[in-house]
C-alpha cells in the first residue's frame, strides 16, 4: 500500500471521523478505537463500508448517540481511502478491489434502519 494513499486516508479520517472516534492519543469515552473494531478485522469490508455510507441510527449502539451517514459527503475513492487507512493501521492485509466494492455496496438496495 503506497504511503501517499495511507496519508490520504489518515487525513480524511482526521477530518470526518476523529471528532467522534479515536483522535491522537485520546480515547473518546464509550467509543472504541476503530482499528480494534470488528468491522476493520473482517475478511470482507462490507460492514465497515456500510457503516460509513449509512451511519448508525439511535436504535443501534449507545442509545441517543448517532453516527451520521457519509453517503453524500464522501466519494467511493474517499471511503475506500479511509477503509484502507484503518485496515493498514490494524496491521491487516489490504482488502482487494476496495474502491470498486465501495461502489457496488453504495448501489445495493438499502434496508430501513
Ligand atoms: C458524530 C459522531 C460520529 C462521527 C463523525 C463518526 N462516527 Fe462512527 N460511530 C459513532 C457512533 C455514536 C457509533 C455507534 C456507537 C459505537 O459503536 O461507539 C459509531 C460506530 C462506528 C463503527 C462501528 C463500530 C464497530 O465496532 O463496529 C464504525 C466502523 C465507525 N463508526 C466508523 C466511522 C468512520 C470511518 C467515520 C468517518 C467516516 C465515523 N465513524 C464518523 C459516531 C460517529
Amino acid at each position: 500500500m503506497p504511503d501517499a494513499r495511507i496519508n490520504q486516508g489518515a487525513r480524511l479520517y482526521a477530518t470526518a471521523c476523529a471528532s467522534c472516534h479515536f483522535s491522537g492519543s485520546k480515547l473518546r469515552k464509550g467509543r472504541p478505537l476503530l482499528t480494534l473494531s470488528s468491522a476493520t478485522h473482517l475478511n470482507d469490508p462490507t460492514n465497515l463500508v456500510n457503516v460509513m455510507l449509512d451511519g448508525v441510527s439511535s436504535d443501534q449502539g449507545i442509545s441517543g448517540v448517532v453516527m451520521p451517514a457519509f453517503r453524500n459527503a464522501l466519494s467511493d475513492d474517499e471511503i475506500a481511502a479511509i477503509a484502507e487507512y484503518l485496515r493498514h493501521s490494524a496491521g491487516k492485509q489490504p482488502w482487494p478491489n476496495l474502491q470498486q466494492k465501495v461502489g457496488e455496496i453504495r448501489h445495493q438496495p438499502r434496508f430501513e434502519h
